[in-house]
């Protein structure tokens, strides 16, 4: 881990929904592979403590886990550049959350724009798990001191929350003990990777129909259906129309798969109303099968070697668990629990 140019901590992690769609990988995932090389100390959890607060299925839940685990190895992720480990790992992690939840206030829990959309799904129950989940989602963070934290724009309310309590912590106890974490991203996790629905919105694992987002486990027939149905509209009339958003879903993903050569001849194909849809679909579904299939091969090939996982995991929980005890020692002697 020697020799990384950016001397900072930085944490992030994923519930295990077990399914990583295209949109996560390359906004997110693919970032923390490049971050693995440059940053001194990167943290990479799975965070099953918080998809408890909405899914509590106990039959699925090693199977995701494992899915998940699998799919940031196959990304790229190395154990052997960054602390790859599960959040339920950590003992200290619960302990912190505790601790940490004597620094949120009801109120501000309540505001918490992610709250109020879960407990507006119909038949959530408003458990308190789901309240003080961004409670949760900062200790996962502070336990390791991190400054930076990639996550992307829906997660930035819950890290605007985590400055918050660390800043009431270090008030409180009259200390500095905890650095503000700091949004990260590259420029390039800018890119907004679109539902196929062809209504603008972005590609969600949360959207009902499967068909609208690609995932990283997608068969080669699947991804090729998907393109295909994707919806688009009559075409451009006007030369040098903007985007609709159905096309612009598909070019999307073209800039981040195909031969920028080929997007680009596409591209002029659309400004000149020339452009055939069913064409670019082909040429789109072809690179993405190219790109998807070998990643796809691996997480079932990772999957399968639960030895390895479990490997994975030990040595990383134990890296982890150094520097969460570290930070839990920190906070307990600042709150005076530290009596003999
Ligand atoms: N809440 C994040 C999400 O839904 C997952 C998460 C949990 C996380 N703890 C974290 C992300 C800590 C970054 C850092 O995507």
């Amino acid at each position: 881990m020697e020799n990384k140019p950016i001397k900072e901590i930085t944490v992030s992690g994923i519930r295990p929904t077990g399914k990583v769609h295209l949109g996560n990988y390359l906004g997110a995932i693919k970032n923390f592979v490049t971050m693995q090389d440059e940053f001194e100390t990167c943290y990479y959890f799975i965070a099953d403590y918080h998809s408890l607060t909405t899914h509590n299925n106990a039959d699925l839940l090693p199977v995701n886990v494992r899915r998940s685990l699998a799919t940031y190895l196959a990304c790229g992720l190395d154990p052997e550049k960054a602390i790859v480990y599960l959040q339920s790992d950590l003992p200290q992690i619960p302990e912190l959350y505790l601790l940490l939840n004597m620094f949120a206030h009801k109120g501000e829990l309540e505001k918490c724009t992610t709250f109020k959309e879960k407990i507006r799904t119909p038949g959530q129950t408003v458990n308190a798990g789901l309240l003080t989940y961004p409670v949760l989602m900062a200790a996962d963070i502070i336990i390791h001191k991190a400054t930076k934290v990639p996550v992307g724009k829906d997660q930035q309310q819950h890290l605007e929350m985590t400055r918050t309590f660390a800043n009431r912590f270090n008030h409180l106890t009259n200390s500095d003990f905890f650095p503000e974490p700091q949004g990260f991203s590259y420029g390039n996790s800018l890119i907004k990777i679109l539902s196929l629905d062809g209504k603008g919105g972005k590609m969600s694992k949360s959207d009902e129909n499967e068909n609208n987002a690609i995932y990283l486990t997608d068969s080669d027939k699947e991804i090729t259906k998907k393109i295909k149905k994707a919806k688009t509209d009559t075409g451009p009339t006007e030369k040098n129309s903007p985007l609709t958003p159905g096309i612009e879903a598909l070019f999307g993903i073209m800039d981040c798969v195909s031969n920028p050569e080929i997007v680009a001849d596409y591209k002029e194909q659309y400004a000149n109303c020339t452009i055939k849809y069913g064409y670019l679909k082909l040429q789109l579904a072809e690179d993405l099968v190219k790109y998807i299939a070998p990643i796809r091969e691996t997480i079932f090939e990772i999957e399968n070697n639960q030895e390895y996982l479990k490997s994975v995991v030990e040595k990383g929980g134990e890296k982890a668990r150094e520097s969460a005890t570290k930070t839990v020692d920190g906070v307990r002697k600042l709150l005076g629990i530290n009596y003999f």
